[in-house]
């Protein structure tokens, strides 16, 4: 087996393998998925990437570099996908996309594996195999090629530095000839990925940073930042290191136990995300009630319910002088470097796909992607999406 991080380089190949690259469609999404450094790896291994014309440029990666790496820039979508075997997306195909390949393509990006169910119905039905990167597991091995990290640094980091845009105060204490300013106070609810990554970039502005966790083994982590983890009396470690969902009696205490932090905090960034289910609500309307005028909530959660009673998926709203945003696709507004990760991500699962003698392997029998195969052979390989399916949806 070939080992995570790069594609075989190989003399000789077996027989190129063709991989294209759409330019993404969906609303507000500037990443692409390949970036012209991974092109030159994966040209280099001796196979084909084709790029639809300005799919990068958004992300400021114009077509003249990933032709100086290599790529054949293509103008249409017959041209890009005629023979390519591997299809590279950040977004979700949509069914029209999917209308668009041929039996057995391979897919590979974000699939929203449990959400997204009429797109692989469709793939089902037209045996397209499909691997979904929010499947991949933690494990070690699989670390460069965990796409939900990556993204989630460059969520959390976004969202950081938009509660300080959106504050009316310095983050920083200041000692000036005008008088000595207090330094701002940021709490983060959750402290996964984006939480410690939230909380590294509102130290590194000078606030004081507060933040809370379900997850007791959180604490460690968020200490080593510099930052105050709060002690409550809760811990809800669930399984695979992720949290478990609070019982109703947990889930009171929790609300009051972090409203106190609430009260005190300038900009609070809310991340708290229990996989496949709704985001719990850790800020109810009568705790914004009683947050400080020009309080800023930047509520990562929005897009699955939102941590804020309040939230609005893509919205930002006011109340009682407290600013809600509820923001889409953080890291889309880093796309230089979003995409520079996720492309490197998605260049470490190749190297699982492709085998040492350049062929595109068959058999998916490898822990990482058994478990990231959402779709093969007109089967749906994923349970939970397979049942949805099975209770009555396309
Ligand atoms: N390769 C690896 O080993 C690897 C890679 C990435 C993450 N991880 C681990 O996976 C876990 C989940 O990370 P993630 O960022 O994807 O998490 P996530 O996006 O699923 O959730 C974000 C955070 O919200 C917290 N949370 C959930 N309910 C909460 C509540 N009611 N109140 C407060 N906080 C709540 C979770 O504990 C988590 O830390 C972490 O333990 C992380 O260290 C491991």
């Amino acid at each position: 087996m070939s080992s995570p991080g790069t594609v075989q380089e190989t003399q000789k190949t077996a027989q190129p393998v063709v991989i294209a690259v759409p330019r993404e469609s969906a609303p507000g999404e500037q990443r692409v998925a390949i970036v012209p450094d991974i092109v030159q790896k994966i040209v280099k291994a001796g196979h084909e990437v084709r790029i639809e014309h300005d799919a990068g440029a958004a992300a400021y990666y114009p077509d003249d570099l990933y032709a100086a790496a290599g790529a054949k820039i293509v103008a249409g979508r017959a041209e890009l996908l005629n023979g390519a075997r591997i299809v590279l997306r950040v977004q979700p195909p949509t069914v029209a996309d999917i209308d668009q390949l041929a039996e057995q393509t391979v897919v590979i990006g974000f699939m929203n594996p449990t959400g997204n169910l009429a797109a692989i119905a469709r793939m089902r039905d037209r045996k397209i195999t499909a691997f979904s990167l929010e499947l991949v597991p933690r494990i070690t091995r699989a670390q460069s090629m965990d796409a939900l990290s990556s993204q989630a640094t460059a969520g959390g980091y976004v969202a950081a530095i938009l509660g300080a845009e959106n504050c009316p105060k310095f983050l920083p204490m200041l000692t000036t000839a005008a008088g000595t300013i207090r330094p701002a106070t940021a709490l983060i609810l959750g402290a996964g990925v984006a939480g410690l990554m939230a909380i590294a970039t509102a130290r590194r502005l000078g606030a004081i940073v507060e933040a809370y966790d379900v997850r007791r083994a959180a604490g460690e982590q968020v200490r080593s930042l510099g930052a105050k983890f709060l002690e409550l009396e809760i811990n809800a470690e669930g399984q695979g290191g992720y949290a478990r969902e609070l019982t109703a009696e947990e889930k009171v205490k929790e609300q009051e136990m972090v409203s106190a932090a609430v009260a005190r905090a300038d900009i609070i960034i809310t991340t708290a995300a229990i996989p496949g289910r709704k985001a719990p609500v850790l800020i109810t309307k009568e705790t914004v009630a009683r947050m400080r005028p020009g309080a800023v909530i930047i509520d990562m959660a929005a897009e699955t319910g939102g941590n804020c009673e309040l939230t609005q998926a893509g919205k930002t709203i006011r109340e009682h002088g407290v600013m809600i945003i509820g923001p889409q696709n953080l890291p889309a507004r880093i796309p230089f470097h979003s995409s520079q990760m996720y492309a490197r991500n998605l260049h470490a699962f190749l190297s699982l796909l492709i085998s040492k003698d350049g062929s595109l392997i068959g058999e998916f029998g490898d822990e990482i992607l058994a478990a990231s195969l959402l779709v093969h052979n007109g089967e749906v390989r994923y349970g939970p999406a397979r049942d949805l399916l099975k209770g009555g949806n396309p």
